[in-house]
């Protein structure tokens, strides 16, 4: 194949990382679609171009290939997913639906995530991109600030472990961590993850980032969700994710 004849060449390399085998171990096995944004300073391209037919292409390969590795980065494409819901398999053409014909998106579900895009990211932590979602219900008993205050104890200890030094790349829990904390007769449950291709440094610098939109997501809620291309975190007074 010539290069004129691949109009889109950035497609055509496929540079896989493999450093990640699970995303969140979620006990909710239904991944629901949570959101998605579509990255309308990318472009657009045709549809039935050979744009889109690569993208397919390009999608069909690594998910096929690469899934069970739960995190994969092309130069176009990145996607941390969860190792037991094969659930891209078959959506490929739920993704495509999701602002068809943008170059770039982002599309988030219950336990995975994947972003398309032209631009290299690898390394990089995305400041651009956020997703709030909090539980509807509000916390009960009226003491709204001792809970937030909880809730950002127990964040900041799950950083602690998604950071710790003594873990190894390569493994199932690489910057990713889970945790709980009572709260009188109630606990608190947490998850924060980076993914893999992030640095241990950035992975906090970026959980720092996410932490401190806490009060913009969630303030007085009894659970929220930071979601980020690069980091990530949740909490909720009932477990949600296998430890
Ligand atoms: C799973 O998640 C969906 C969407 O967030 C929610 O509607 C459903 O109730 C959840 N199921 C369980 C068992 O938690
Ligand atoms: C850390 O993140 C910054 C900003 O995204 C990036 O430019 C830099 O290359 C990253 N450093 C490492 C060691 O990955």
């Amino acid at each position: 194949m010539s290069s004129s004849s691949l109009p889109i060449s950035i497609l055509a390399v496929v540079a896989f990382q493999l450093p990640f085998i699970h995303s969140v171990l979620s006990l909710n096995q239904t991944n629901s679609y949570l959101q998605h944004i579509c990255i309308k300073s990318e472009g657009t391209y045709k549809p039935e171009s050979s744009y889109e037919s690569e993208l397919k292409r390009h999608l069909d390969y690594s998910i096929s290939n690469y899934l069970d590795y739960g995190f994969i980065y092309g130069f176009t494409l990145k996607l941390v997913v969860q190792k037991e819901v094969y659930i891209i398999q078959y959506k490929q053409t739920i993704i495509l639906r999701k602002c068809p014909n943008n170059k770039g998106r982002i599309i988030w579900y219950d336990n995975c995530f994947l972003y398309i895009s032209t631009i290299y990211t690898y390394q990089k932590i995305d400041y651009k991109h956020y997703l709030y979602l909090h539980n509807a219900k509000d916390v009960t008993g009226g003491n709204t600030k001792l809970f937030n205050k909880n809730t950002r104890d127990l964040l900041y200890k799950l950083k602690e472990i998604a950071i710790r030094k003594e873990q190894k790349p390569y493994t199932r829990d690489y910057m990713y961590a889970t945790a709980e904390e009572s709260l009188g007769t109630m606990k608190l449950y947490g998850m924060m993850q980076c993914t893999q291709d992030l640095s241990v440094k950035n992975c906090s610098v970026c959980l720092d980032t996410i932490i401190a939109k806490l009060p913009k997501c969630c303030n007085g809620k009894q659970g929220g969700r930071v979601l980020n291309p690069s980091c990530t975190f949740r909490y909720e007074l009932y477990p949600f994710v296998k430890t």
